[in-house]
């Protein structure tokens, strides 16, 4: 009689034990509250999935070429976001080498289960659209992506239906459309009510308010997820703030440092699915995913710390 082996992990079961353990995933799909040991999560509107409320992007800091040390620099910034329950990563063909770094890294601590890989088409002649994704793919050495955006809304006319066909076929997860610092907002604004998309991404965070006027809230009426970008301004406006103490309200809201205010402003909206701040270092990668533990801003004190943060 053959002994019986323990049952293999697999990504159902993982995810399964990975968001039993992540927050009461019981609360309401967006639900404000958060106790301090658990990881904020918020749910996909399309599919209900949970996800953490911290990602990683990796524009600029992963795109570190060949050198193999600062691989595995990067290497270690990825294995400390695991670690610390994230789960989706954001990329670019017009990332440089961040692709095949986050390969690199992916490779190096046996391809996570937990991984989103959130990826982009980039290109304007659309019938390379195919292989550039299929480019892609190899890079971060993935079966499939789990979203696909239009980068910078490049040729979506052409390009959507193209990844909503994938979306059917089982060749993609989630399909979605990203732009940045505010750029074509009534365009993505059309698109968000004509198109199935399941995710937008775009920028917001405590001086580029401009998305809450409407992208955010019809992002809720549509059931659309929402990624944030530039949570930092790239840097700029951790490197502003790094000037000021921290104000009084920041214990409140269990922050220790300018990062998670501009975190934990961004993750508490309502409308956000998940942030996605960049970084090489591993000390701020920590801090970073801290801002999705604890008590979250509520509407009031989110109109305070952009009020406060715009004044100094
Ligand atoms: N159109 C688009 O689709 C689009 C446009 C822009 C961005 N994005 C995506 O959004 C991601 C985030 O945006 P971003 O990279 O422009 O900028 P960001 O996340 O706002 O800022 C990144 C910068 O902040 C610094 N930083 C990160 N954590 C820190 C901390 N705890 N303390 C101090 N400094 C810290 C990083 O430096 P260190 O390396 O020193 O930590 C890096 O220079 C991108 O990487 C990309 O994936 C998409």
């Amino acid at each position: 009689m053959p002994t019986p082996q323990p049952p293999r992990p697999n990504r159902r079961r993982w995810l399964a034990a990975a968001t039993a353990s992540l927050a009461p995933l019981a609360w309401p799909a967006l639900a404000q509250p958060n106790t301090a040991a658990s990881v904020l999560v918020r749910r996909i509107p399309s599919s209900g999935e949970a996800i953490p409320a911290v990602g990683l992007g990796t524009w600029i800091t992963f795109n570190v070429g060949n050198d193999p040390k600062a691989r595995d620099a990067c290497a270690e910034v990825v294995r400390a976001f695991f670690a610390a329950g994230g789960r989706l990563i954001d990329s670019s063909p017009m990332y440089g080498s961040s692709q095949p770094v986050i390969g690199h890294a992916l490779a190096k601590l046996g391809r996570p289960a937990a991984l989103l890989s959130a990826d982009k088409v980039w290109v304007g002649d659309v019938s390379r659209g195919i292989a550039q994704m299929e480019a892609s793919r190899a890079f971060w050495g993935v079966p499939r992506f789990d979203l696909m955006q239009v980068h910078n809304l490049l040729a979506w006319e052409e390009h959507l239906p193209r990844l909503l066909e994938m979306k059917a076929a089982g060749r993609l997860r989630y399909v979605g459309i990203s732009t940045s610092e505010g750029r074509r907002h009534a365009e993505l604004e059309r698109i968000m009510r004509t198109q199935k998309i399941d995710f937008v991404q775009l920028t917001h965070n405590l001086l580029d308010r401009e998305a809450e006027q409407r992208l955010l809230l019809l992002a809720q009426e549509r059931g659309i997820a929402v990624l944030v970008n530039r949570p930092f301004r790239q840097g700029a406006l951790l490197d502003q703030l790094a000037r000021h103490p921290l104000p009084g309200w920041a214990s409140e809201i269990g922050c220790d440092s300018w990062a998670q205010v501009a975190l934990k402003f961004v993750v508490s909206h309502p409308a956000v699915t998940c942030a996605i701040p960049a970084t090489s270092q591993v000390a701020h990668l920590r801090q970073n995913m801290g801002a999705a533990l604890g008590p979250m801003p509520d509407a009031a004190l989110r109109e305070r710390m952009a009020r406060d943060v715009a004044a100094l």
